[in-house]
Protein backbone atom coordinates (compact mmCIF):
# COMPACT_ATOMS: atom_id res chain seq x y z
CA UNK A 1 0.00 0.00 0.00
CA UNK A 2 1.37 3.19 -0.97
CA UNK A 3 1.60 6.43 1.38
CA UNK A 4 -0.81 8.55 -0.30
CA UNK A 5 -3.52 5.64 0.28
CA UNK A 6 -2.44 5.68 3.99
CA UNK A 7 -2.49 9.12 4.45
CA UNK A 8 -6.02 9.13 2.76
CA UNK A 9 -6.98 6.05 4.53
CA UNK A 10 -5.92 8.10 7.70
CA UNK A 11 -8.21 11.59 6.87
CA UNK A 12 -11.54 9.44 6.21
CA UNK A 13 -11.33 6.87 9.00
CA UNK A 14 -10.47 9.46 11.78
CA UNK A 15 -12.14 12.49 10.39
CA UNK A 16 -8.79 14.27 11.84
CA UNK A 17 -7.39 17.06 9.30
CA UNK A 18 -4.47 16.27 6.87
CA UNK A 19 -1.44 16.14 8.78
CA UNK A 20 0.63 14.17 7.11
CA UNK A 21 2.45 14.81 3.95
CA UNK A 22 5.08 14.10 1.70
CA UNK A 23 8.42 15.84 1.61
CA UNK A 24 10.54 16.29 -0.99
CA UNK A 25 13.24 13.77 0.49
CA UNK A 26 10.36 10.97 -0.14
CA UNK A 27 9.71 10.24 3.61
CA UNK A 28 6.01 11.43 5.27
CA UNK A 29 6.41 13.79 7.81
CA UNK A 30 3.97 15.50 9.72
CA UNK A 31 2.32 16.53 13.40
CA UNK A 32 -0.12 15.20 15.80
CA UNK A 33 -1.91 17.03 18.70
CA UNK A 34 -3.96 14.56 20.63
CA UNK A 35 -5.94 17.61 21.74
CA UNK A 36 -8.85 16.53 24.38
CA UNK A 37 -8.25 12.87 23.32
CA UNK A 38 -4.80 12.94 25.78
CA UNK A 39 -6.08 10.49 28.89
CA UNK A 40 -5.03 6.73 29.20
CA UNK A 41 -8.22 4.73 29.53
CA UNK A 42 -6.72 1.65 30.97
CA UNK A 43 -4.87 4.61 33.20
CA UNK A 44 -1.83 2.06 32.99
CA UNK A 45 1.50 4.87 33.70
CA UNK A 46 3.00 5.58 29.89
CA UNK A 47 -0.47 4.06 28.22
CA UNK A 48 -1.25 5.22 24.79
CA UNK A 49 -2.81 8.15 24.77
CA UNK A 50 -6.67 7.50 23.78
CA UNK A 51 -6.59 8.17 20.35
CA UNK A 52 -2.93 6.89 19.50
CA UNK A 53 -3.85 3.26 18.34
CA UNK A 54 -7.07 4.29 16.13
CA UNK A 55 -5.07 6.69 14.24
CA UNK A 56 -2.47 3.86 13.71
CA UNK A 57 -5.50 1.30 12.77
CA UNK A 58 -6.31 4.02 10.02
CA UNK A 59 -3.29 4.49 8.99
CA UNK A 60 -2.80 0.62 8.76
CA UNK A 61 -6.11 -0.84 7.29
CA UNK A 62 -3.99 -3.44 5.38
CA UNK A 63 -2.03 -5.00 8.52
CA UNK A 64 -3.39 -8.28 9.99
CA UNK A 65 -1.03 -9.87 11.38
CA UNK A 66 0.31 -7.18 14.53
CA UNK A 67 2.53 -7.70 17.52
CA UNK A 68 2.04 -4.92 20.44
CA UNK A 69 5.41 -4.85 21.81
CA UNK A 70 6.50 -3.28 25.06
CA UNK A 71 2.46 -3.87 25.39
CA UNK A 72 1.62 -2.82 29.19
CA UNK A 73 -2.04 -2.78 28.89
CA UNK A 74 -3.16 -1.81 25.46
CA UNK A 75 -6.19 -2.13 24.14
CA UNK A 76 -6.47 -4.64 21.54
CA UNK A 77 -10.30 -4.16 21.14
CA UNK A 78 -8.84 -1.05 18.66
CA UNK A 79 -6.10 -2.97 17.38
CA UNK A 80 -6.28 -6.31 17.54
CA UNK A 81 -3.26 -7.97 17.54
CA UNK A 82 -0.49 -10.36 20.25
CA UNK A 83 1.06 -8.87 22.46
CA UNK A 84 4.54 -8.80 24.56
CA UNK A 85 5.77 -7.84 27.72
CA UNK A 86 8.19 -8.62 30.25
CA UNK A 87 6.06 -8.47 33.00
CA UNK A 88 3.99 -11.72 33.10
CA UNK A 89 1.41 -9.86 35.44
CA UNK A 90 -0.07 -8.25 32.48
CA UNK A 91 -0.51 -11.52 31.16
CA UNK A 92 0.59 -10.88 27.71
CA UNK A 93 0.85 -13.43 24.92
CA UNK A 94 4.54 -13.50 24.64
CA UNK A 95 6.49 -12.89 28.19
CA UNK A 96 10.03 -11.75 26.68
CA UNK A 97 12.44 -9.54 26.52
CA UNK A 98 11.91 -7.12 23.87
CA UNK A 99 16.16 -7.18 23.03
CA UNK A 100 15.99 -10.52 22.48
CA UNK A 101 12.26 -11.80 21.80
CA UNK A 102 13.59 -15.82 21.56
CA UNK A 103 9.75 -16.40 22.05
CA UNK A 104 8.48 -14.94 19.57
CA UNK A 105 8.06 -16.44 15.72
CA UNK A 106 8.55 -12.51 14.70
CA UNK A 107 8.42 -14.00 11.03
CA UNK A 108 4.84 -14.18 10.98
CA UNK A 109 3.93 -10.22 11.57
CA UNK A 110 3.81 -7.51 9.25
CA UNK A 111 3.64 -4.85 11.80
CA UNK A 112 4.96 -4.07 15.11
CA UNK A 113 3.61 -1.29 17.05
CA UNK A 114 6.27 -0.30 19.79
CA UNK A 115 5.97 1.83 23.06
CA UNK A 116 9.58 1.46 25.14
CA UNK A 117 10.26 3.47 28.62
CA UNK A 118 11.63 6.42 27.69
CA UNK A 119 14.35 6.54 30.62
CA UNK A 120 15.47 5.53 33.46
CA UNK A 121 12.73 6.91 35.62
CA UNK A 122 9.60 5.29 33.56
CA UNK A 123 12.14 2.12 34.13
CA UNK A 124 10.99 2.67 37.72
CA UNK A 125 7.78 2.56 37.48
CA UNK A 126 7.76 -0.76 35.93
CA UNK A 127 9.99 -2.46 37.67
CA UNK A 128 12.63 -3.08 35.14
CA UNK A 129 15.86 -2.05 33.52
CA UNK A 130 16.29 0.60 30.82
CA UNK A 131 16.33 -1.39 27.23
CA UNK A 132 18.88 -1.00 24.59
CA UNK A 133 16.93 0.79 21.55
CA UNK A 134 19.56 -0.68 19.19
CA UNK A 135 19.34 -4.22 20.64
CA UNK A 136 15.70 -4.38 20.48
CA UNK A 137 16.19 -2.64 16.93
CA UNK A 138 18.52 -5.74 15.96
CA UNK A 139 15.92 -8.26 17.51
CA UNK A 140 13.36 -7.21 15.25
CA UNK A 141 15.70 -7.00 11.88
CA UNK A 142 13.89 -11.05 11.60
CA UNK A 143 10.78 -9.68 10.55
CA UNK A 144 9.70 -10.47 7.41
CA UNK A 145 10.58 -8.13 4.51
CA UNK A 146 8.16 -5.35 4.08
CA UNK A 147 7.09 -5.41 7.44
CA UNK A 148 6.35 -2.06 8.91
CA UNK A 149 7.83 -0.76 13.00
CA UNK A 150 6.19 2.10 14.37
CA UNK A 151 8.72 3.27 17.67
CA UNK A 152 7.18 5.65 19.55
CA UNK A 153 9.64 7.54 22.06
CA UNK A 154 11.87 10.47 22.79
CA UNK A 155 14.63 8.99 20.80
CA UNK A 156 15.13 8.03 17.60
CA UNK A 157 16.64 4.16 17.95
CA UNK A 158 19.59 2.87 16.41
CA UNK A 159 19.00 0.76 13.22
CA UNK A 160 20.63 -0.54 10.34
CA UNK A 161 19.89 1.54 7.26
CA UNK A 162 20.54 -1.75 5.37
CA UNK A 163 18.04 -3.66 7.11
CA UNK A 164 15.25 -0.63 7.52
CA UNK A 165 14.47 2.03 5.66
CA UNK A 166 12.66 5.47 8.26
CA UNK A 167 9.96 5.92 6.29
CA UNK A 168 7.78 8.48 8.29
CA UNK A 169 8.28 10.30 11.13
CA UNK A 170 5.07 11.98 13.23
CA UNK A 171 5.94 14.28 15.93
CA UNK A 172 3.23 14.00 18.63
CA UNK A 173 1.68 16.55 21.26
CA UNK A 174 0.05 15.31 23.93
CA UNK A 175 -1.61 18.49 25.89
CA UNK A 176 -0.39 20.92 27.83
CA UNK A 177 2.44 20.41 30.39
CA UNK A 178 2.95 16.89 28.69
CA UNK A 179 6.57 15.21 27.21
CA UNK A 180 6.78 15.71 23.34
CA UNK A 181 6.99 12.33 21.59
CA UNK A 182 8.30 10.89 18.29
CA UNK A 183 6.67 8.13 16.12
CA UNK A 184 9.20 6.70 13.83
CA UNK A 185 7.96 4.69 11.03
CA UNK A 186 10.70 1.91 9.54
CA UNK A 187 10.16 -0.83 6.70
CA UNK A 188 12.08 -4.52 6.83
CA UNK A 189 13.70 -3.77 3.58
CA UNK A 190 17.35 -5.15 3.01
CA UNK A 191 19.73 -2.98 0.95
CA UNK A 192 22.23 -4.45 -1.20
C1 LIG B 1 5.37 2.72 28.00
S1 LIG B 1 4.79 1.16 28.68
C2 LIG B 1 3.74 0.57 27.41
C3 LIG B 1 2.30 0.97 27.62
C4 LIG B 1 1.34 0.47 26.54
N1 LIG B 1 1.58 1.12 25.25
C5 LIG B 1 -0.11 0.72 26.94
O1 LIG B 1 -0.86 1.38 26.18
O2 LIG B 1 -0.51 0.24 28.02
C6 LIG B 1 6.27 0.17 28.55
C7 LIG B 1 6.10 -1.31 28.85
O3 LIG B 1 7.35 -1.96 28.53
C8 LIG B 1 7.52 -3.07 29.40
N2 LIG B 1 8.95 -3.42 29.35
C9 LIG B 1 9.98 -2.80 29.97
N3 LIG B 1 11.15 -3.38 29.64
C10 LIG B 1 10.85 -4.38 28.78
C11 LIG B 1 11.64 -5.33 28.05
N4 LIG B 1 12.97 -5.37 28.15
N5 LIG B 1 11.01 -6.19 27.23
C12 LIG B 1 9.65 -6.18 27.10
N6 LIG B 1 8.85 -5.30 27.76
C13 LIG B 1 9.45 -4.41 28.59
C14 LIG B 1 7.00 -2.59 30.73
O4 LIG B 1 6.62 -3.69 31.55
C15 LIG B 1 5.81 -1.70 30.30
O5 LIG B 1 4.60 -2.41 30.36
Amino acid sequence: MLWENRIDSYVSKTGFPRSLFASEDGRVVGTWIMGNDYRVKSEYYGGYPAGYLKRMKALFPDKKRVLHLFSGKVDIGVFPGDTVDINPALKPTYVDDAQKLERVPLAKYDLVLADPPYSIEDCEHYGTSMVKRNTVMRALQRLPEGAHVVWLDQVLPMYRKDRFALEATIGMWKSTNHRFRGISIFRRADQQ
